[in-house]
């Protein structure tokens, strides 16, 4: 495994591997690697022949009072973790070299980033959006990968890449979780054991309105309100929201509809803890659609 400085140097590695046939699968991170990341390098080393895993905490897509300083770093156990899995590159870049001084472009996503996460913190997808695009460039991926756990991060690199031409298959891989069901994340380091045990709440609220889904509740209040039941009486959580949506478009309509796919999607602090989950489910298609004659069988 070799760890990688320099873009140019990076770019001269990645052309050699293109221009010999090799397949490159990219892992975008922010370092502080679990075992969400790492399922990514496993996905990554199925379907390439070469994994580039980077690891850079980007300063753009957090916001002025936000964790950017706090946010967690451990390079040594983030090389030892990346060399066991079978990494072939790490690029692990200083913020100088991807944001040179003069540099003056971002990307700027409409509608799908404006909403839920983008509500709450407004550059943080313009951020995302440059920097991916950034690793892109940089890295030259036939295949990025990103964990469902950021769900709008996906919808919003998936739009970008599509929008800009990018030639490189986004893969989606499923969120792993504590036995508990709490999410892993980088951050969950910082709850304390109190919190820790609370912060299961989020999945809870994420299954039972889940549940009441599969049963036909379609209602979008309805939804939404059983997921803030369920943090309101757990007590200590300020949600910053709890929402479903339609998962593709993040459209709101009052009601859903048979069959619909639907992200339920939550963001609370626990503490100066700030967790995100989702869980994607789809409303029972609809039986009252057969035809009558078919009804008593
Ligand atoms: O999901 C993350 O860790 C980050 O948002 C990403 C995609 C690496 C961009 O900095």
């Amino acid at each position: 495994m070799e760890v990688i400085t320099k873009i140019k140097e990076m770019q001269i590695v990645v052309d050699y591997l293109r221009a010999s046939g090799k397949k490159i699968a990219c892992v975008p991170t922010m370092g502080y690697l679990h075992e969400g990341h790492l399922s990514l390098v496993k996905r990554a080393k199925e379907i390439a022949d070469v994994v580039i895993v980077t690891l850079f905490v980007n300063p753009t897509q957090f916001g002025p009072n936000e964790d950017y300083n706090r946010y967690p770093r451990d390079f040594a156990k983030d090389k030892a973790n990346c060399e066991q899995a079978g990494v072939d590159f790490i690029l692990h870049p200083e913020v100088q070299e991807m944001y040179p001084s003069g540099y003056n472009t971002e990307i700027n996503i409409r509608e799908i980033s404006k909403k839920f996460e983008g509500a709450f913190r407004p550059i943080h997808f313009n951020g995302v959006a440059t920097i991916v695009s950034k690793l892109f460039m940089a890295t030259k991926p036939h295949y990025a990968l990103f964990g469902q756990k950021d769900y709008q991060q996906t919808l919003v690199i998936k739009q970008m890449a599509r929008d800009l031409l990018i030639d490189v298959a986004i893969v989606i891989a499923p969120t792993i979780r504590e036995l508990d069901g709490l999410a892993k994340s980088s951050r969950n380091i910082f709850l304390s054991e109190s919190e820790r045990k609370n912060a299961t709440n989020i999945y809870k609220a994420l299954e039972l309105a889940a549940e009441e889904i599969h049963k036909g509740e379609k209602r979008r209040k309805v939804i939404n309100g059983i997921m803030h039941n369920v943090l309101r009486s757990a007590g200590a959580f300020h949600i910053d929201y709890a929402m479903s949506a339609d998962a593709d478009t993040l459209d709101e309509p009052e009601e859903f509809l048979s069959g619909q796919r639907i992200v339920l999607l939550i963001a609370a602090y626990l503490g100066k803890t700030r967790l995100i989950d989702n869980y994607i489910v789809s409303l029972p298609s609809s039986i009252s659609s057969r035809p009558e004659r078919f009804e008593n069988f």
